[in-house]
């Protein structure tokens, strides 16, 4: 028996969510192994459509479970906001099938207030959710984490060491010194709350693995975000690749990886990005994909499918199969380009060189396959599809090396066409 990893193989938004959710009637549990409420995952049922943050995207699904592991930074607010959002819409959740790791390091107020003092120098266009000032302070051994709630002693002192460091920052900036009383304030004001949601994920975990039920981990951002593997220093502060699955839940198990891609390319936020297509046929992408960000409601920006960037990204994380998503978009244009190689000066690369300065040179040599303008939305049959999309798709598996299990043709759950059976993975 293997689980499954999801991850997304771009900047994030390849649309990790809906195939969460798809592959979840299969599964029993669903876990978060990183990042936090920056992840925005769209999951649209019927009419209904949920934007998740933070919860793993079984929540919809009655009778799975859901698990918060130990690599995902916790908004404690922001959990039980989304938890009781869903609620008022008659979704069960309950200490029974919702858990969140003892050992999450929380974003407290003072995190999101240091992201905001470094906003104007650092320029990365982050989510400001303080993600990344928690995960320093994970990493910095000062962090609170969830199990710390539980012993007011404990909280003290750790409050402490906490204020000692944030307000030496705050201080260099000539900003307000924050007191150790408003943030034991703000945790109890939600620490019965949450509570009882908090359990040792890797002991349940292991138990899962052991009765032979099926675990996804479900990935948030993209490969290209990864703090050790994306475009530094325009990432986020967690590794977003398989590999993290494993240490951001406490589970060692041998997985099958699959991995989400959208038939083009999208990125919110600052950053290199080789295929952005900044004219026609970037608006055109933005308008008829609706690339608006989930989360911050920022413009995504637009360009061609990238073979270089997902070749790679299959070799990050040991993808054994990709889902491709959002191919209706592409319905309408004449022709359809994906990026081969790149050119820097007298330089080609397969693949994407680490060096922010290369990265933001680098020139694409495209290939131009024709189009097929037929319109594929909600398509749920392989054998309607136009042959010009089904050559579009074999090109990119030649290109990248590794088969294209699913193809998903619009919002909706049930919009999915399987091209290679699924019975593998189970
Ligand atoms: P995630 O963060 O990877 O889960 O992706 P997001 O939910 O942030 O963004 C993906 C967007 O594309 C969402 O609005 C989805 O509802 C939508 N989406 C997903 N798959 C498809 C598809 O095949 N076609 C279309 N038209 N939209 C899709
Ligand atoms: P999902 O899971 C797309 C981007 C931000 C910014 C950078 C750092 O929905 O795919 P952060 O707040 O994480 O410190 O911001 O990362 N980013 C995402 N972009 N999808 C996401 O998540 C993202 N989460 C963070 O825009 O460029
Ligand atoms: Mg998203």
């Amino acid at each position: 028996m293997r689980n499954i990893v999801i991850v997304g193989l771009q900047w994030g938004d390849e649309g990790k969510g809906k195939i969460v959710d798809y592959l979840a009637s299969r599964a029993d549990a669903v876990v978060r192994f990183q990042g936090g409420n920056n992840a925005g995952h769209t999951i649209v049922v019927d009419d209904q459509i949920y934007k998740l943050n933070l919860l793993p995207s079984a929540v919809l699904r009655p009778g799975k479970v859901s698990l918060i592991g130990n690599g995902v930074a916790l908004d404690p607010y922001a959990l039980i906001k989304e938890i009781e959002l869903l609620q008022s819409k008659g979704i069960e959740i309950n200490p029974d099938n919702l858990m969140v790791s003892e050992s999450c390091p929380l974003i407290l107020s003072v995190h999101k207030a240091k992201e905001a003092l470094f906003e104007d120098s650092d320029k990365i266009g982050t989510t400001n959710k303080g993600i990344g000032p928690c995960y320093e302070d994970k990493v910095g051994r000062r962090a609170i984490r969830l199990c710390d709630l539980e012993s007011q002693d404990l909280l003290d002192q750790r409050i402490e060491v906490l204020l000692n460091y944030h307000n030496i920052i705050r201080q260099g900036f000539g900003s307000d010194l924050i007191n150790k009383e408003d943030i034991m304030r703000e945790i109890l004001g939600i620490a019965s709350k949450i509570l009882p949601y908090k359990k040792c994920i890797w002991n349940i975990l292991s138990n899962f693995k052991a009765e032979g039920r099926e675990i996804i981990f479900e990935g948030a951002q993209g490969t290209f975000l990864d703090i050790d593997h994306g475009t530094y220093p325009f990432v986020t502060s967690s590794n977003t690749i398989a590999a993290q699955a494993i240490l951001g839940s406490g589970l060692f198990s041998n997985n099958h990886v699959v991995g989400i891609a959208k038939a083009y390319t999208t990125r919110v936020g600052n950053g290199p990005f080789p295929t952005e297509q900044k004219n026609d046929v970037g608006n055109s992408l933005f308008t008829r994909g609706k690339e608006l960000g989930t989360v911050s409601n920022r413009k995504r920006r637009c360009g061609w499918f990238d073979a270089v960037l997902i070749r790679q990204a299959v070799k990050l994380s040991g993808v054994s199969s990709i889902v491709l998503t959002k191919l209706d978009i592409l319905d309408s244009f004449n022709t359809v380009k994906i990026c081969i190689k790149y050119k820097c000066g007298n330089d080609e690369f397969d693949y994407l060189p680490a060096l922010y300065e290369v990265q933001e040179k680098l020139e694409p040599v495209y290939e131009e396959l024709p189009g097929w303008q037929q319109n594929t939305y909600g398509q749920r049959f392989s054998h309607k599809l136009h042959i010009n999309l089904v050559k579009y798709v074999e090109r990119i598996e030649e290109l990248v090396g590794v088969p294209i299990s699913l193809i998903s043709t619009s919002p909706n759950r049930e919009d999915i066409i399987v091209l290679k059976d699924l019975n593998f993975l189970f």
